[in-house]
């Protein structure tokens, strides 16, 4: 009996020390540097089409994250994010050569949109990866980003590092990891399907359920059903009065979804424009995505009624949140 206690003494010991160990040296190396990544050689060509497509991707993805009060693309302080992944900046990605990223090659950028790898090794947490963006959306973005348009043009605002938190680390070397670069062509959505074009409306250009899922944690961003609580709801984020904002049920449950409250014109509206059929206006980050057609907006609409339904009633969580504050 005593030899099986003192056993255990040691299993369990060695166990506390190998935890300890493994925290002090997330906390020492941050997050984590990779070999350096074989980037594509290519080059892209600026086209107006490209430049204009470009511009409505970087509307829904790009802007909400980089922009400055003068709507260049210097970087900000991001407080929409929660403190528990510590003080996240993004940074400056205009064309200056020496503070912005005039000098990444074209293929730099798609390596890095597509995987979260630097040409360095370096990963950037945070900062979304887009897998399923097609090859020709991924291109429109790098054309829009060496486009003539205000946004993008040189700014030499010193960009700030993220202070990330013990846990962002911690995420870095478990779950939150640069992704394979895919090796075949990223088909776009065949457009006449409105399922289809709602689903890569949605998860490939969109994001949406990177917000509307359960967390920021345990997702997919390559088999994005797979993500937990995929379109549920009830990610907690940080609105612009420093409040907690509950991201909305965007699934079909009868009870707690979205079906109930919104038609597709209401839903499209709302989408384009921020504002629910009773007139209220969608509380930050659900910012308006104007750039999205009708038919991009209605597929989505389309393709969310498709999905397993999930209950989450987010309407009394918020509730409850509301009288916490009083
Ligand atoms: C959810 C917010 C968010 C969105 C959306 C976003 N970014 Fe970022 N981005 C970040 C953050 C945060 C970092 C810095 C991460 C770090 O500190 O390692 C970053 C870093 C970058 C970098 C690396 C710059 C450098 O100097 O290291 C590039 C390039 C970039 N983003 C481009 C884009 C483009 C292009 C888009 C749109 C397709 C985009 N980002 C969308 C938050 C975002
Ligand atoms: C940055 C995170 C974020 C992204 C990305 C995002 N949303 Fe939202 N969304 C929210 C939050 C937070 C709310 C809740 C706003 C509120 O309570 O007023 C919301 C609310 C909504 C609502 C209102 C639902 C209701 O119950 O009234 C709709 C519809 C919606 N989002 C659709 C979308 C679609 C479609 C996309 C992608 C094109 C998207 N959202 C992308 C954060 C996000």
């Amino acid at each position: 009996m005593k030899k099986v206690l003192k056993v255990l003494g040691i299993v369990l010991g060695s166990l506390v020390l190998l935890a300890g160990s493994f925290c002090t040296y997330v906390a020492i190396l941050g997050v984590p540097t990779y070999d350096k990544p074989t980037v594509p050689v290519v080059s892209v060509e600026v086209t107006p089409e490209r430049v204009s497509r470009g511009e409505i991707i970087s509307q829904i993805q790009c802007m909400g994250c980089h922009s400055d009060n003068n709507n260049q693309l210097t970087g900000k302080y991001m407080g929409e994010v929660p403190a528990l992944f510590g003080k996240i900046y993004s940074k400056n990605i205009t064309q200056d050569k020496e503070k912005g990223i005039g000098q990444w090659t074209d293929g730099q950028l798609i390596y890095f949109l597509r995987t979260g790898l630097r040409a360095d090794g370096s990963y950037a947490p945070v900062m979304p990866q887009y897998p399923n963006l097609s090859d020709e959306d991924l291109s429109s973005v790098v054309a829009w980003l060496r486009s003539d348009r205000f946004p993008v043009q040189p700014n030499s605002t010193e960009p700030q590092s993220s202070d990330f938190s013990f846990f962002t680390k911690l995420l870095t070397h478990l779950v939150m990891k640069p992704l394979p670069y895919p090796q075949h062509f990223v088909a776009p959505a065949d457009s006449t399907n409105s399922l289809a074009l709602g689903k890569y409306t949605a998860d490939a250009l969109g994001d949406c359920f990177g917000c509307h899922s359960a967390n920021f944690v345990d997702q997919d961003k390559i088999n994005t059903e797979r993500t937990k609580g995929y379109y549920g709801g009830g990610n907690e984020m940080v609105g612009i009065d420093g409040q907690k904002v509950l991201t909305a049920n965007l699934t079909f449950d009868e009870q707690t979804g979205i079906g109930r409250k919104y038609t597709r014109e209401q839903f499209i509206k709302a989408v384009k424009l921020g504002v629910r059929p009773d007139g209220s206006i969608l509380k930050y980050p659900m910012t308006p995505k104007m750039g999205l057609s009708d038919r991009e907006v209605g597929a989505i609409y389309d393709y969310l009624k498709t999905i397993p339904k999930i209950k989450n009633d987010i309407e009394s969580k918020n509730a409850e949140l509301e009288m916490r504050k009083k």
